[in-house]
């Protein structure tokens, strides 16, 4: 399925069917994880049949249903970790669409059972959940385009792929707050402040790589 479909049909879902997920599925998962470990650095753990990150705390109605599914997106403490987790995390929310799950990102409201999962000069950046959904979720609604892309001269079609992408792509609170500028022929992305943005800034580059085939990383 090209990326672009794939993403269009990505949306965010809390609430989970009461159905395991099955081993061919979780060794798939396992071994794209092993492999953004690998090249990253990072040491995203998938947890299953954990019900305590996201069960719903004392008093408080949770969003999140049969949530017991998720990784942990853990890594070496540091500047670099929030926008490594973004990239790698939406890399392993796009390969559990294409299997056929659902994913929700969460970097403000998870137990904290969570930290539990770090080591010695490590760092919990947010869990991902994932499995069955109830639905499929639906579309965000899109924050206008215009400060979000600048682009001096005319812009490519890959240019476009990517910024089709981009829209598409999660951010807290649906806070689209980043800039992608086409400069020289090279892409430059930055975020515009707001919550958790850095993980949102790794998150829209990756959409952006993805579609256009163009690295805009700079790392
Ligand atoms: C970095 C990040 C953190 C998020 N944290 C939470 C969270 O704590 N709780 C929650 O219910 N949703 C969370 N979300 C999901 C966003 O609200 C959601 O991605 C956004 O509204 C866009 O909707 P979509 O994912 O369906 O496109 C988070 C998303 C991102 C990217």
């Amino acid at each position: 399925m090209d990326i672009l479909e794939l993403m269009e049909k990505r949306h965010s879902v809390r609430r989970y069917l009461d159905k395991p997920l099955p081993e061919e599925l979780l060794s798939a998962l396992r071994a794209e994880l092993d492999a953004c470990n690998a090249e990253s650095g990072l040491r995203i753990q998938l947890i299953t049949d954990e019900p305590k990150a996201l069960g719903g705390f004392k008093g408080k109605i949770s969003a999140f249903r049969n949530a017991v599914n998720y990784f942990a997106m853990v890594g070496p403490e540091g500047p670099a970790l929030d926008e490594k987790c973004g990239w790698y995390g939406e890399r392993l929310v796009l390969k559990a669409q294409e299997l056929g799950l659902n994913t929700c990102w969460i970097a403000g409201s998870y137990g904290s059972k969570c930290r539990e999962y770090t080591g010695e000069g490590e760092d919990l950046s947010c869990i991902i959940s994932v499995g069955f959904g109830e639905t499929q979720g639906t579309p965000h609604k899109n924050k206008p385009e215009e400060p979000r892309f600048v682009v001096e001269g005319e812009a490519p079609e890959w240019f476009e792929r990517g910024k089709r992408a981009v829209m598409l792509a999660p951010t807290a609170i649906n806070q689209q707050k980043f800039r992608f500028t086409l400069r020289g022929g090279e892409v430059f992305a930055e975020e515009t402040g707001g919550f958790f943005s850095k993980i949102d800034l790794g998150i829209v580059k990756y959409h952006f790589t993805a579609a256009s085939g163009v690295d805009c990383r700079h790392w």
